[in-house]
């Protein structure tokens, strides 16, 4: 096999738990996301650079990307070091899955230097450490869309068990990131512990709706699916405007519309492009004439490839 010194990784962002399925369902966006380039160097041990004068990010040591490649570096020591550059296209904070996508890119970028590459599937677990770290929660429904493509079900954690879905892919996904910012792990700690019965009743219920409609193409299926009873109501009251910007997108022929992992951002389901631009331009619209707050839109298909190689050489 040719040995490859030098790689360039792309790994894009991701929406997370899609109304139902907190921590165990993600889908992977065609945009934004996450370059990371890394070449071998004779030194052993790494050496990391972050390329993004904006935003805040942790340096070296507490840098997701860094991180996961420091476990993998340690994990297979290889007779040789890495110079790493992430390129942070994604801002934190954003419900983008923007940890995720830096803990995948680096992930693969590591691997795909290693003398012996692992399978996808087998450099989720190394990438859920950069959540870990970035969070305080190892949840996988960012990172395993991120790496895999499609949409994941992480169907147990304890052993990790994650099913690439064989969606249909025929839905326009819009994602709309307002220029707030909430740390995940902030809105995970106001989540309740508990739940009753007839709650989680109604939501397995209709996060196994979700998942048949996806995979089925039944686009009405996805939309009367597309409730979360238990996250949702308790992380609205974060996103300024959220019920005004639900109803704005409902109205304007959304299918179903939530919250993209931890928030801010929000995302709405159409059936065609068409309907989607209509639905971004009336959250954008609402957005900013209620709470003043601008937003970024992302549309777009499942990414089915997810995080991939766009340089390598020998
Ligand atoms: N499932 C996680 C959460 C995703 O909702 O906290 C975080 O992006």
């Amino acid at each position: 096999m040719m040995t490859i010194n030098h790689v360039k990784i792309f790994a894009p962002a991701t929406l997370a738990n899609v109304g139902p399925g907190f921590d165990v369902l993600g889908i992977a966006l065609d945009q934004p996301g996450d370059i990371v380039i890394a070449e071998r160097k004779n030194e052993k041990g790494l050496s990391f650079s972050l390329h993004d004068a904006s935003n805040p990010l942790p340096g070296n040591h507490k840098n997701v990307a860094a991180h996961v490649a420091n476990l993998m570096l340690e994990e297979f020591n290889p007779p040789y070091g890495i110079s790493m550059i992430l390129q942070k296209n994604m801002p934190i904070g954003s419900g983008l899955g923007s940890s995720g996508a830096s803990s995948a890119a680096a992930a693969l970028a590591i691997n795909t230097l290693l003398p012996k590459p692992l399978a996808k599937m087998d450099l989720v677990r190394f990438a859920m450490e950069g959540e870990m770290l970035a969070s305080g929660s190892p949840h996988a429904d960012n990172v395993a869309p991120a790496l895999l493509g499609g949409a994941c079900l992480i169907r147990s954690y304890h052993p990790l068990d994650i099913l690439k879905l064989p969606v249909k892919n025929d839905l326009f996904w819009i994602v709309a990131h307002p220029h707030i910012e909430i740390q995940t792990q902030a809105a995970r700690a106001i989540l309740p512990e508990m739940i009753p019965l007839t709650i989680a009743v109604k939501q397995w219920g209709n996060l196994a709706g979700l998942i048949t409609g996806l995979i089925q193409g039944d686009s009405g299926l996805v939309g009367r699916s597309l409730i979360d009873h238990i996250i949702e109501p308790v992380r609205a009251h974060l996103i300024p405007g959220f019920y005004e910007v639900k109803a704005a997108a409902l109205t304007a022929g959304a299918l179903g519309f939530s919250i993209s992992g931890s928030g801010p951002s929000v995302f709405a389901v159409t059936p065609t492009r068409e309907l989607a631009v209509r639905v971004a331009t009336q959250i954008q619209k609402t957005f900013l004439t209620l709470s003043h707050i601008k937003c970024d839109i992302y549309i777009s298909n499942i990414n089915l490839e997810g995080a991939n190689i766009l340089e390598q050489s020998s």
